[in-house]
């Protein structure tokens, strides 16, 4: 019998990678993800990416505020585990509002692991964020670095964490794997599944994307006055359906081990500069990106990457895309999907998993 897996947020970028190769991995998937996003579209997608293991994919549109709505579909199903990817991830938007990311992202996550609680499923694979290492004094970053919060987004999945081992302390039923994830990029080969962000996006290879479409003059760099190899910030970008074989490596762990509750790196382990990831962009599109050097963005940290020796020890996992596969698939998905999963006058939700 396939294992049934809940997947909240599962239409959202790192959410619906994770959705196809749990279906070609014969799990049975249930998503929910908020009533505004595009659910159909890229669930529809993601089912025809599964072939014949489509048919093993239900979803819902519900918020996990919804409390009532939770009980609800747990009463009528019986998940073996629980990936919890659902929230919002703008740093910018979480300054500006923190009560609306306290609200979606604690209070959600606490509705989830109480209704969780009350239907005896214990096994959770949730999404943390390499954020809560903040300005880290070294790298590469090892799991067991101090943790520190920069703004409330950041704090959100902290504060969550700490819940998750909270939980655990009090009751040594739980399994739970905490995913740090790094910067996650590309889209999936085919081109029909990708990221989705509204507006103006606030990480940089869907800003450079927008800027190849035409849709925007020029990137700017934030900072060239880093101590780095070519005076720009330095980040561990992977492949998002690395990423997303990430998830299946951890519940592989959380069923098949006494795990307890552990934390993982999911990064490729290699730090690329601002003008490092331009130029792979470049031969991607085939094009030249204008640059406008700019100052330090406020709150940035000038160089992270992540040790990746616990994952690939533990979990069997390793990234296997470098920036070039990234590139190329990230442009794939932009010049068949130029305005994601929406048309031009419709912009889309901004909420998707976290990174
Ligand atoms: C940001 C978030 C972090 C989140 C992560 C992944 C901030 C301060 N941090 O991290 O909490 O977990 O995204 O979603 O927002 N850059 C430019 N020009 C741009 C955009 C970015 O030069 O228009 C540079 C940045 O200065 C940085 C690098 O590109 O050096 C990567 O930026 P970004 O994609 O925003 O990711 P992070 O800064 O790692």
């Amino acid at each position: 019998m396939s294992r049934s897996i809940l997947v909240t947020g599962g239409a959202g970028y790192v959410g619906s990678h994770t959705v196809v190769q749990l279906l070609l991995g014969r799990f049975k998937v249930v998503v929910i993800d908020i009533p505004n996003s595009p659910l159909e579209i890229v669930l529809k997608r993601v089912a025809k990416l599964a072939g014949e293991f489509g048919k093993n994919l239900a979803f819902y549109q519900m918020d996990l505020r919804d409390k009532p709505a939770l009980e609800k579909l747990f009463a009528c199903t019986s998940f073996d585990a629980v990936i919890h990817t659902a929230g919002l991830k703008a740093v910018r938007e979480s300054v500006k509002n923190p009560l609306l990311y306290y609200n979606n992202n604690v209070i959600g996550t606490i509705n989830l692991l109480e209704v969780m609680v009350s239907h005896g499923c214990k096994k959770l694979v949730f999404s943390s964020s390499a954020t809560v290492y903040g300005w880290p004094k070294e790298v590469p970053c090892t799991e067991d670095f101090p943790l520190c919060a920069a703004n409330p987004y950041a704090r959100t999945k902290l504060f969550m964490e700490e819940v998750c081992r909270d939980i655990y302390s009090s009751d040594s039923e739980w399994k739970i794997i905490i995913l740090r994830y790094f910067n996650p990029v590309g889209a999936h080969p085919s081109g029909s599944i990708g990221e989705n962000p509204s507006g103006t996006p606030n990480n940089l290879v869907p800003f450079i994307q927008q800027v190849a479409l035409g849709r925007r003059p020029e990137l700017t760099v934030f900072g060239s006055d880093y101590s780095t190899k070519d005076r720009t910030g330095v980040r561990d970008y992977i492949h998002v359906v690395d990423l997303a074989n990430g998830h299946l490596a951890a519940l592989r762990k959380l069923f098949d081990s006494n795990i307890g509750c552990e934390v993982y790196n999911l990064g490729s382990g290699k730090g690329t500069s601002v003008l490092e990831l331009v130029s792979a962009f470049e031969k991607a599109c085939g094009k030249k990106i204008p640059l406008l050097m700019a100052g330090r963005r406020p709150g940035d940290a000038e160089i992270v990457y992540a040790s990746t020796d616990k994952a690939e020890r533990e979990l069997n996992w390793k990234a296997e895309y470098g920036i070039e596969e990234m590139c190329r698939d990230q442009w794939n998905w932009a010049s068949k999907n130029p305005f994601g999963y929406g048309s031009p006058d419709h912009s889309t939700s901004q909420k998707t998993s976290s990174s």
